[in-house]
C-alpha cells in the first residue's frame, strides 16, 4: 500500500493539478468532508478505476463552512485526518487536498456565491436555507482548483447529486458527474459520517429509514402508486419508531418535482431527526 501525497495549500495543488492534466493525465476527484468510511471508500476505488494506471486518482477533504447553517454542527463535526490519509491510500489515491484552515478557500474578501435555483429549492434546500448554495460554490472551486475529467459523488446525497449535475450543465464544466451506489450496514442503515453522533438507541431507531424506503418498494410493486398515501404512512411508521420527520416526498428522480403517482424514474427522498443526528436516505422506486 502506498501513501497518498497530502497537500494543504489549495494554490500548490491547483499547479501541481494544472501540471498533470497539461501532461496529458487524466485526472479524477473525489471531493469529500472527510471522516471517511465505505461509503466514501466506494467512490473512491471508482476514481481510482476511473482514472486507470496513467491518470491520477485524487480527493479533497474539507468540512466546508459555507454549506453548514448558524445552528448546525460544524464545530462538532467528526475529523480524522490521519484514518483518513490511510483509507485514501488503501483506496489507491495518489494525492489528497486537505486545507487547514477555511480562510484558505474563503479568504476574507471571497463575495462569489453559487445558486442552483429550481434543483435547490425544495427537500433538504427548503429545511436548510444556503445549504446548496455552500455545496455548490466549493464544488465549483474544487473543479477549478483541480481541473479534474471526472468527478465522483454518492446516491446517497441525492439531491445534492442533482444540484452538482445542474450546476455542471448550466455553467458548462467540463467535467463527467459519477454517481454511485449508496453503501449500506449490513442491517440497511446508509453509511454517513454523521452515524458517528448516534447512541445506541438512536442507532437502532435510524433502521426506520432505510426500513420505510424498503417497505415503500415493496408496497409499489404490490401495485400501489398514490405517492400521497405512501408518503403519510412512511411518516407515521418513522415516528412510531421515535424519528421526528424532516420531510418525506416521492418526487421525479432528477428534475426533484412532487408527485401525486409513482411513475418510472421515482425517487423517495427521506430527512429525519434521531435526538440531535439529522440523517437522510433515498431510494428508487421500482
Ligand atoms: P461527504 O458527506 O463527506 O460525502 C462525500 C461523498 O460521499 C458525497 O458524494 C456523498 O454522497 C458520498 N457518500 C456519503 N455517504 C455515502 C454512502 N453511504 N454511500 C455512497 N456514497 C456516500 O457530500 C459531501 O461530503 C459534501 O457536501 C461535498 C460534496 C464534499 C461538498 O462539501
Amino acid at each position: 500500500m502506498g501513501v497518498a501525497e497530502l497537500h494543504r495549500d489549495p494554490r500548490a495543488w491547483q499547479r501541481r493539478l494544472s501540471a498533470a492534466r497539461d501532461g496529458g493525465r487524466r485526472i479524477v476527484l473525489v471531493p469529500t468532508m472527510g471522516y471517511l468510511h465505505e461509503g466514501h471508500l466506494s467512490l473512491l476505488r471508482e476514481a481510482r478505476r476511473r482514472a486507470g494506471a496513467e491518470g491520477l486518482a485524487v480527493a479533497s477533504i474539507f468540512v466546508n463552512p459555507a454549506q453548514f447553517g448558524p445552528q448546525e454542527d460544524l464545530a462538532r463535526y467528526p475529523r480524522d485526518l490521519e484514518g483518513d490519509l490511510a483509507t485514501c491510500a488503501a483506496a489507491g489515491i495518489d494525492a489528497v487536498l486537505a486545507p487547514e484552515r477555511p480562510e484558505q478557500v474563503y479568504p476574507p474578501e471571497h463575495e462569489t456565491w453559487i445558486e442552483v435555483e429550481r434543483t435547490s429549492r425544495g427537500l433538504c434546500g427548503a429545511k436548510r436555507p444556503g445549504h446548496f448554495r455552500g455545496v455548490a460554490t466549493v464544488v465549483a472551486k474544487l473543479f477549478n482548483l483541480t481541473r479534474p475529467h471526472a468527478a465522483v459523488f454518492g446516491e446517497k446525497d441525492w439531491q445534492q447529486l442533482q444540484v452538482i449535475r445542474a450546476m455542471v450543465r448550466d455553467l458548462d464544466f467540463d467535467v463527467e458527474v459519477v454517481g454511485m451506489p449508496i453503501v449500506r450496514e449490513p442491517d440497511g442503515l446508509a453509511l454517513s459520517s454523521r452515524n458517528a453522533y448516534l447512541g445506541p438507541d438512536e442507532r437502532r431507531r435510524a433502521l426506520a429509514l432505510s426500513r420505510v424506503l424498503a417497505a415503500t418498494k415493496e408496497r409499489v410493486r404490490g401495485g400501489e402508486r398514490d405517492a400521497g398515501r405512501l408518503a403519510a404512512d412512511a411518516v407515521a411508521e418513522l415516528t412510531r419508531a421515535g424519528a421526528r420527520v424532516d420531510y418525506v416526498e416521492i418526487v421525479h428522480a432528477t428534475r426533484l418535482s412532487r408527485l401525486a403517482e409513482v411513475e418510472s424514474g421515482s425517487r423517495m427522498l427521506v430527512a429525519a431527526w434521531l435526538g440531535a443526528t439529522r440523517l437522510i436516505d433515498n431510494a428508487a422506486l421500482p
